[in-house]
């Protein structure tokens, strides 16, 4: 029976294109409702990246509601990193390696399973995901993996059902103040911390250092080799390596 939650179009350009057009139409952001292609013709990723996902692989958006008073938008992305894993341990609880790298990025065994793209109109954000379940792209200089190359055949729609399942419940904790919970259940399927981490940061150039957690308000703490903490709010994080031998690497927010 096909899921009242889920819309799927054969072809379109861009998930995310589709309800950000709609928002500036006037429509107010049906919460919960999933927006999912066959094929995108102009599919994007993060930094203005293609997306260009294989027959049998999920990519879909749902539209958000800003209200005064709660988390920060951008925290939205790693709430929907952390209903990404758990659909996907539903549907392959046997699924080993799965594990989130801040701020977007789904990981299977270091190599990108997923992505999440958010995108704001005014009070209002577009949430677009895309997981690699029949086939990976080939992404110059970066390791792809998809569900079926590991072994595993997963239903698209099936997916799909168990993904909108989790992202209702957990936007709803979320509008109810509880990101502080969301975000150690974000920790708790991330890489582990020491986990090696580059950032290319406009004014400093590259910064090398172990992922130390996360601040209240989502950015993450990189713990530098002479100490130092820092907090990056924003940029394309690189996963260096997951193994560091330097000492003192590591938490840094009790978090
Ligand atoms: C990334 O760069 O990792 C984010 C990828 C997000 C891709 C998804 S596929 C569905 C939705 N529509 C888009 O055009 N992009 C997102």
């Amino acid at each position: 029976m096909p899921d009242p939650l889920i819309r799927v179009v054969a072809e379109i350009a861009s998930t995310n294109s589709a309800l950000l057009e709609r928002l500036s139409h006037g429509e107010a952001p049906a919460e919960g409702h999933w927006l999912v292609a066959d094929r995108q013709t102009a599919g994007r990723g993060r930094a203005g990246r293609v997306w260009t996902g294989g027959y049998g692989n999920f990519m879909g958006s749902t539209a958000v509601a800003l209200h005064e008073g709660e988390a920060l938008p951008q925290t939205l992305a790693l709430v929907a990193g952390v209903s990404v894993h758990r659909a996907l341990m539903t549907v392959v609880p046997e699924l080993a390696g799965l594990a989130l790298k801040w701020p977007n990025d789904l990981l299977v065994n270091e190599a990108k399973l997923g992505g999440i793209l958010l995108e704001r109109q005014r009070d209002a954000v577009i949430v677009g995901i895309g997981v690699n379940l029949a086939e990976a792209p080939e992404v110059p200089g970066r390791k792809t993996a998809s569900l079926a190359g590991l072994g595993h055949a997963v239903s698209r729609d099936a997916f799909a059902s168990a993904l909108a399942a989790a992202w209702a419940e957990d936007l709803t904790v979320w509008h109810a103040g509880g990101w502080p919970m969301l975000r150690e259940e974000w920790l708790g399927r991330a890489l582990p911390k020491g986990t090696l981490l580059g950032v290319n940061l406009s004014e400093e150039g590259h910064l090398i250092g172990g992922f130390a957690g996360l601040e209240p308000d989502g950015a993450a703490l990189l713990r530098l080799a002479d100490g130092a903490v820092r907090a990056i709010h924003a940029g394309d994080v690189e996963l260096i390596g997951t193994s560091y031998s330097g000492e003192g690497i590591g938490d840094a927010s009790g978090g």
